[in-house]
C-alpha cells in the first residue's frame, strides 16, 4: 500500500540555505547516464552530420531527392529546346508551369520578388521588357544574363528543361500586373503567341 510521503523522515541532503534544506533525490542511474551518453555521442553526430561533407546533412539528402524527383519527370519530357512553340506549349500546361515556378521561387525572387513583381530586377508581370521582345528571349537572358551580368546566365547552373520551364513560368506572369517599385521599363511588346492546338484525342475506329 502506498502511503503519503514522511517528509520530516525522508533522506534529506546535509546542506540547508536560510532553513531551506533539499530532499536527497537523486536522479536514476539510468537517466544520468543517458545524458551522459548523449554528451559522448554529439561530437560524432556533430563531425559526421556538419563536418561538410557532402551528401550527409537534412538539407544535402532533401536536395538529392529533389534531383532525383526531377531526373524522373524530366525523363517523361525528354530534352525541351527553348523554342517558341516548346514555351508556348509549356506556358499552357499547369503542372509544368508549377514546376517551372518552383526553379524560380529556388533562384530568382531574390532579384525579381516573390510573385516576379521585381526589386533589384525588373518587373515580369508587366507589358513591358527591356531585352525581351519574343517569348524566346526570356531563355535567352535565362541562359546568358543580361544588363552586364547584373541579370546573371544560369546556362551552366540550371538544366536546360529547367531554363525552358521557368522561362515558360515567367510568360504565364505577364498580364498579372502586380503593383510594385519598379515601374516600367523597356518597351511594350507584342502578346506572346496562342498555342498550337493539341490533337489529344485520336479518332476511334
Ligand atoms: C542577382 C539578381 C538577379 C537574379 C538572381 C535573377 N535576375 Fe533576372 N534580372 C536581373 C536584372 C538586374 C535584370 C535587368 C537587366 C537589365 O537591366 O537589362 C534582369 C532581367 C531579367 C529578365 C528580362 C526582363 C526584361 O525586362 O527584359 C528576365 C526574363 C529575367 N531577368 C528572368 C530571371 C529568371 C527566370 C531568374 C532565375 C532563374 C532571374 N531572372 C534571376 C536580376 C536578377
Amino acid at each position: 500500500m502506498s502511503q503519503l510521503t514522511d517528509y520530516d523522515n525522508a533522506p534529506k541532503t546535509d546542506h540547508a540555505y536560510d532553513g531551506i534544506e533539499e530532499f536527497d533525490n537523486p536522479l536514476p542511474g539510468w537517466w544520468k547516464w543517458l545524458f551522459v551518453a548523449t554528451i559522448f555521442f554529439s561530437p560524432f553526430y556533430y563531425l559526421y552530420y556538419h563536418s561538410g561533407a557532402s551528401g550527409r546533412s537534412v538539407e544535402d539528402t532533401y536536395g538529392i531527392a529533389l534531383a532525383e524527383n526531377t531526373r524522373l519527370q524530366f525523363a517523361e519530357i525528354g530534352d525541351l529546346k527553348p523554342t517558341e512553340p516548346t514555351l508556348v506549349a509549356y506556358m499552357h500546361k499547369p503542372n509544368w508551369v508549377r514546376v517551372g515556378q518552383s526553379v524560380f521561387k529556388a533562384n530568382c525572387i531574390s532579384c525579381h520578388g516573390r510573385e516576379g513583381e521585381g526589386q533589384v530586377g525588373p518587373n515580369l508581370t508587366d507589358e513591358y521588357f527591356k531585352n525581351v521582345k519574343s517569348i524566346e528571349d526570356i531563355a535567352k537572358v535565362v541562359n546568358n544574363g543580361a544588363g552586364g551580368g547584373a541579370m546573371p546566365k544560369w546556362s551552366d547552373r540550371l538544366h536546360p528543361n529547367e531554363v525552358v520551364l521557368v522561362s515558360a513560368y515567367v510568360a504565364s506572369l505577364r498580364g498579372q500586373n502586380i503593383e510594385s517599385s519598379r515601374g516600367p521599363e523597356g518597351g511594350k511588346i507584342p502578346p506572346w503567341p496562342e498555342p498550337i492546338e493539341e490533337d489529344e484525342e485520336t479518332p476511334e475506329e
